[in-house]
């Protein structure tokens, strides 16, 4: 699959669950634990595979002004994982909890509107179809592979990223598979 098709696909995927969160009443606390344990897991993939392979392969491009776009893109990407790591920890019920997510959902919207919008077009001009459809082949690929987790203090560029983010994948899928325990480890419910 075309590279932009696959990350735009992921956006409309993201785009769904915030809706269902603004959906929700006060009262909804497992639905909206439930939704936001999608979020930090369909999010956490989604920016590890931008920074693992799309924002590097742009900046092998040689385009300098869509370069200049994917080092904003980190800095939107790190103040989003930071926020959805205190999600991870924090109980729905909290008076705190319902502001961080909208907050969330407003700068992850500005985000995407800025990638489709601006960095996409910069895109489509540097790179064949056919280098795009590779590269989206390999995105898919590396989903698999992907850190599960949000991980604001980790690298974010390559070589590291790669190197610290396959062990770092390991772990986050035996916390998400054991995530009803670590939620009571972490008195998050
Ligand atoms: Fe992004
Ligand atoms: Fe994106």
């Amino acid at each position: 699959m075309n590279a932009l098709t696959l990350l735009k696909q992921d956006h409309g995927n993201v785009e769904a669950l915030f809706k269902r969160y603004e959906a929700t009443g006060p009262d909804d606390a497992d639905e909206k634990r439930r939704i936001v344990d999608l979020i930090i897991e369909q999010l956490s993939v989604h920016a590890a595979i931008e920074e693992q392979l799309f924002y590097p392969a742009i900046r092998e491009s040689g385009r300098e002004d869509a370069a200049k776009l994917t080092l904003e893109g980190l800095e939107e990407h790190h103040v989003a994982k930071a926020t959805l790591a205190e999600l991870e920890k924090l109980a729905p019920a909290h008076e705190r909890f319902d502001a961080k997510v909208t907050v969330l959902i407003e700068s992850v919207r500005h985000h995407v509107e800025e990638e489709e919008r601006d960095l996409f077009p910069l895109v489509r001009e540097a790179m064949s179809g056919k280098d795009l459809d590779e590269l989206g082949e390999t995105m898919e690929k590396a989903k698999a592979t992907a850190p599960t987790r949000p991980h604001p203090m980790m690298p974010d560029t390559p070589p590291w990223n790669l190197i610290v983010g396959a062990p770092a994948a390991m772990v986050d899928r035996v916390i998400t598979t054991a995530r009803d325990v670590v939620g009571k480890a972490l008195n998050r419910t």
